[in-house]
């Protein structure tokens, strides 16, 4: 990983990432985890393929800047229904810069675009399905003239033997969720599935967890 020191973020806690019994649904008598909700993949997934799509999202290899705005951690666990971690899968994600501004042709905002900023990332999971990325958060932005969505992060979450999950994490306190018009669709414990969760910071970058629970292809 370039410039971005995995051994300085290794340890930030991921032992004691456990899912919140709020994911938690009983069915023939065994406990499940609830899959994560699913979410529409929006108009700004990446058209353009691009060199760098590592797991630091604040640098672009070949330039010497940094992207604006606030760098953030987020990790999580993936797992099954069941709990069992889901090692090696293909966690694509994509989001606007600090401004609100994708880099998507078709993005009608006005925002300024960042050139430091990644904007994309494709990263794996490991062995104990544990993943980690650093990057800016995102902007909140218009998507009509009344509605304003809130600081989100996209996810496409792909494994052999797993549906494939399009969703999107949102941060907590944000009173942009309140009016959300696609976080206010889902019900409240799909909302709190939804949100991530803050317990400290590494350095001065506040660490974000989004556990993911991906649901089994049928046989
Ligand atoms: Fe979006």
């Amino acid at each position: 990983m370039k410039k971005f020191s995995r051994r300085n973020v290794i340890r930030l806690g991921l032992a004691g990432t456990a899912f919140s019994m709020t994911g938690v649904t009983q069915s023939w008598g065994r406990a499940l985890l609830m899959p994560t909700p699913a979410e529409v993949e929006g108009p700004f997934y990446p058209v353009a393929d691009q060199a760098d799509k590592d797991a630091d999202m604040t640098r672009v290899a070949g330039r010497t800047g940094m992207a604006k705005g606030e760098a953030i951690i987020i990790e999580g666990a993936i797992a099954d229904i069941s709990g069992k971690p889901v090692a090696d899968a293909v966690i694509d994600i994509w989001q606007a810069n600090a401004a609100g501004r994708y880099n998507h042709p078709r993005d009608p905002n006005s925002a300024p675009q960042d050139p430091d900023f990644q904007g994309w990332a494709v990263i794996r999971s490991d062995a104990k399905g544990h993943y980690q990325f650093i990057t800016v958060k995102p902007g909140a932005y218009p998507a009509t003239k009344t509605w304003i969505r809130p600081p989100h992060i996209h996810f496409k979450i792909s494994r052999h033997g797993f549906q494939t999950l399009i969703t999107q994490m949102y941060f907590p306190h944000e009173s942009l969720n309140e009016t959300d018009l696609l976080l206010r669709s889902k019900s409240a414990r799909q909302q709190s599935a939804m949100i991530a969760t803050t317990d400290g910071k590494h350095g001065n970058l506040t660490v974000y967890t989004y556990n993911i629970v991906l649901t089994p292809v049928e046989r």
